[in-house]
Parts: C-alpha cells; sequence; structure tokens
C-alpha cells in the first residue's frame, strides 16, 4: 500500500464514529500501512477535538485509550468548511501534510455525508483536480445510497464521469466487504461439488433472508425521507448478494471480469411482477416496542416500508424458471443473513420419511451473519428395522476454525488503497439494479402491517417454505 491521505467528509458523522475510524485504525496495524486522515465537517473542531472524537470512537469499538491516542496523535487532522462545495482549507491543509510528511500526493476522497451534499463535494473536488496539478492519483469513495432511482442515479454517474474515470470510483456497498459475502465466490468457483447443481436442473428455489432486529430508531426521519426498504436493502445488499448467487462463472479473478458477470445477470432478470412482491411496515409488539409511525420524523400516515419481500426471475438458460425470493425487514425476531438453496427432490420416492411427510428436498444454508457457516442438509436412515429417513446436517462454522473474521470497511479501504474495485459497485452496475426496481418504487402496492418481533406479514418463520411473497 503506498502513503496517501484519506479526506474523510462527514468525519464526525455516524458511520465515521462507528465503522471507518475503527476501520482506519485496523488499516493502520498493517506493516505497509502509512497515511494521514483529514477529517472534513461542518462542526467547529479543530484538530484536536477530532482526535479526541476518534479516541471516543475507537474506545467504543474496544481499543486501548493509550494506542488510540497515540494514534490520532499522528495521525488525523481536521479541516472545517463553511459548506461542502467549498473546499479550499482542506486542499491547502492537503498539500502542506503532505510537504511535512512526505506523502507523494495521493488522496482518498471519502464522502460519508448525507447524499444531498455528493454533488458539490464531486465538483469541488474535480474542479480542483482540473485547476491544480498535484503528484499522485486521486480516488473517490461514495457511500450508499447511490441515487434514489434510476434517473438520479445516471445524473450522479454523468456528474462523476465529467472528472472522474471510473477506474478512480469506488462506490460502497458494505456487504461485499463482508468475509463470507466474498467466499460465496470461492464457495461456488473453488470446489468442483456445487457448480455443476448449481442450474434449473437442480435447483428448485433460492431464498435471500437479510432480517435485522433493530428498527429504525435513531435514524427515523431520514429513513423515512430514504423511501424504505427497497431503496435502502433491496437495491443494493440483498441484489448483491442475488448478483454473486446467480452470476455465471467469470473468466478471470478480477475487477472487471466479476462485475461484468453481476451486471449480465440484473440485465437477464426479468421486470419485477408486482403480484409477486410484499410490503409490510412494523406496527407495536408484544415486547413493548411501539410501532414505525410511533417514531420522532416519521409521519403518522407515512407509508414507507420497513419489509420487502421481492420474487426474481433470471431469465438466462441456467436460471429460467427457478424463483429467487429477496426478503428483508427490520424488526424481525433476530438479526440472520443468510442464502438458502433449496436444491429438487429426488425424481422418485423409494423410502418412507420420519416426518408426516415424504423426503425432505436437501437445502444448502449459506449463513453470512451472526455465526457465519454454511449447513446442509441431507437424508440418512434412521436406525430402525425398516428404511424410515430422517435429515441430518453437515455444518461449518468460520468462528470455530478461523476466530473474529476483519470488520468489512478495513477490507474495503484497504481495497480503495489498493486500487482494487472488485467489491465496489460499478456505475452500470448500480444503474442497472435501479432499473430493475424502478417500476416496483412507481407503483402504489398495498402495505402489510406486521407485529415487531414476528417474521413479518405472511411469514411464520424464516425459512425458505414460509417466505414466498403474495401468489
Ligand atoms: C445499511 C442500512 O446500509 O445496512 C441499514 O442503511 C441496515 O438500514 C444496515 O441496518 C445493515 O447492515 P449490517 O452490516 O448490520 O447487516
Amino acid at each position: 500500500m503506498e502513503p496517501l491521505l484519506f479526506l474523510l467528509f462527514g468525519a464526525s458523522g455516524d458511520l465515521a464514529k462507528k465503522k471507518l475510524l475503527p476501520a482506519l485504525y485496523d488499516l493502520a496495524q498493517h506493516q505497509d500501512a502509512r497515511f494521514g486522515v483529514i477529517g472534513i465537517g461542518r462542526s467547529d473542531w479543530d484538530d484536536d477535538a477530532f482526535r479526541e472524537h476518534a479516541i471516543e470512537a475507537l474506545a467504543n469499538a474496544g481499543i486501548a485509550k493509550k494506542k488510540a491516542t497515540a494514534w490520532a496523535e499522528e495521525t488525523l487532522f481536521f479541516a472545517e468548511v463553511d459548506a461542502y462545495d467549498q473546499l479550499e482549507p482542506v486542499f491547502e491543509r492537503a498539500a502542506a501534510l503532505e510537504d511535512e510528511h512526505g506523502y507523494p500526493g495521493h488522496r482518498i476522497a471519502y464522502l460519508a455525508t448525507p447524499p444531498s451534499t455528493f454533488s458539490g463535494v464531486i465538483t469541488a473536488v474535480g474542479e480542483h483536480e482540473e485547476a491544480e496539478e498535484h503528484e499522485g492519483w486521486t480516488r473517490l469513495v461514495l457511500e450508499k445510497p447511490f441515487g434514489h432511482d434510476l434517473e438520479s442515479a445516471q445524473a450522479l454517474n454523468a456528474l462523476i464521469h465529467r472528472y472522474f474515470d471510473e477506474t478512480q470510483v469506488f462506490r460502497i456497498d458494505h456487504y461485499l466487504g463482508k468475509e463470507t459475502v466474498q467466499n460465496l465466490l470461492v464457495f461456488r468457483f473453488g470446489n468442483a461439488l456445487f457448480e455443476p447443481l448449481w442450474n434449473r436442473e437442480h435447483v428448485e428455489r433460492v431464498d435471500i433472508l437479510v432480517a435485522e432486529s433493530v428498527g429504525v430508531e435513531g435514524r427515523a426521519g431520514y429513513y423515512d425521507q430514504q423511501g424504505g426498504a427497497i431503496r435502502d436493502m433491496v437495491q443494493n445488499h440483498l441484489t448483491q448478494l442475488f448478483t454473486l448467487a446467480a452470476m455465471e462463472p467469470p473468466a478471470t479473478f478480477d475487477a472487471e471480469a466479476i462485475r461484468h458477470e453481476k451486471i449480465k445477470v440484473l440485465r437477464s432478470t426479468a421486470p419485477v411482477n408486482l403480484q409477486r412482491v410484499r410490503l409490510g411496515q412494523y406496527g407495536p409488539g408484544d415486547n413493548g416496542n411501539e410501532g414505525y409511525t410511533a417514531h420522532e420524523g416519521v409521519p403518522p400516515d407515512s407509508d414507507t416500508e420497513t419489509y420487502a419481500a421481492v420474487e426474481l426471475c433470471v431469465n438466462n438458460w441456467r436460471w429460467q424458471g427457478v424463483p429467487f425470493t429477496l426478503r428483508t425487514g427490520k424488526r424481525l425476531p433476530e438479526r440472520m443473513t443468510e442464502i438458502t438453496v433449496q436444491f429438487r427432490c429426488p425424481p422418485v420416492t423409494l423410502f418412507r420419511s420420519a416426518g408426516p411427510c415424504s423426503l425432505s428436498p436437501n437445502v444448502l444454508r449459506i449463513r453470512l451473519q451472526p455465526h457465519e457457516g454454511f449447513e446442509l442438509g441431507f437424508e440418512v436412515k434412521a436406525p430402525d428395522n425398516g428404511f424410515t429417513v430422517s435429515t441430518q446436517h453437515l455444518s461449518f462454522s468460520y468462528d470455530e476454525v478461523f476466530g473474529k473474521l476483519p470488520d468489512a470497511y478495513e477490507t474495503l479501504l484497504r481495497d480503495v488503497a489498493e486500487g482494487d474495485q472488485t467489491l465496489f459497485v460499478h456505475a452500470d452496475e448500480a444503474e442497472a439494479a435501479w432499473a430493475l426496481y424502478g417500476p416496483l418504487l412507481d407503483a402504489q402496492l398495498p402495505l402489510d402491517p406486521y407485529a415487531s418481533g414476528s417474521w413479518g406479514p405472511g411469514a411464520s418463520t424464516p425459512v425458505a417454505a414460509d417466505s414466498t411473497p403474495v401468489a
């Protein structure tokens, strides 16, 4: 990793506090890492105030105060701006630090600010790049949401490309930084066992579930304005899981080849059938939790969905006829992200099963969080006189074998520093994902209430069979 400067826009915000500052600290522990961070914000802060803030954030992440303080004093600086399109103080500070510390002029502009500030920052950084030759490269990192529909995503891409080449742009979807999400590629393409079965001949259905037990307390106003679960979760995180599960093997393991295959999946996906969508909003629960519209900042008649189940069909040779269900909700009973692949039953049943019905299909569950791992259900003979069959599981747990996994943001920050775009969203991919959900966002679909702490409208358990959207 080459020495560089991070220009961290939104340094006093929630994301910086919870994720980015701890990830930057972890990144700095790598032997080859040498970088400075200029926090940028409208807060009336100086270097010391930013450092204090960071030390507190690191303490919350379990990092000892002495180590955090030493790192903060050496690495963190602050530039206050009046507005996010007036960045002169930032560029002056950057040039001074580069001189003083001998950094070669590589800069990463990280936009962890609300989307309304994106165009101002992009324009100001882009114009500075054009006007003033500084040594080294500049890369742009954009947090989600990347637009709020196809039109706004296209406009944002057009603005970015006015100043930056696509190779300089890193659109974040933090799910791609999760170790187990990346492992999907190894699982599929590093094992000869599953890939021959990964198609319509052998797979009955695929279910992708991102269940959250939290509601939107603390960020309800923002969530309501952003427009709910389709925009907040489905268009990005769940769609990333979907494309990784459905894509063809890439020609090589590089960013261009992988992103190309993911874009192909999106372009082969049939327009969403609105009859196969279910939206919901959480109400109060038995556990004493208030309902969505009781949160501060949410209008009492809000029709924002906090739950969405959408069925997608991929019209290609591999997947024709296999439903992919994407399901997510807030205030569900537990936090759980998993991809469930249900294989077809044997064509002929020779045995009795232990339960009341016939054989259970083989089900592969890829658990992405928490307790990352795999579980494969298969049929075995229960020991008795006849041929009674029962379902048992082969399982693998990441924690047990590898211990603590690195945080997604640490992985992603390192990749940006090294210029590896594999785990970032390409301009065309962002647009194709918005194009897919556009008609759904425009439609006025019914919104079903569900109780906080339940599995959502019409679903009594998290498992595949119950997750079918409205028929
Ligand atoms: C964010 C969404 O992108 O992802 C949040 O805006 C959501 O609403 C979060 O809670 C979930 O991320 P994770 O890593 O906790 O699954």
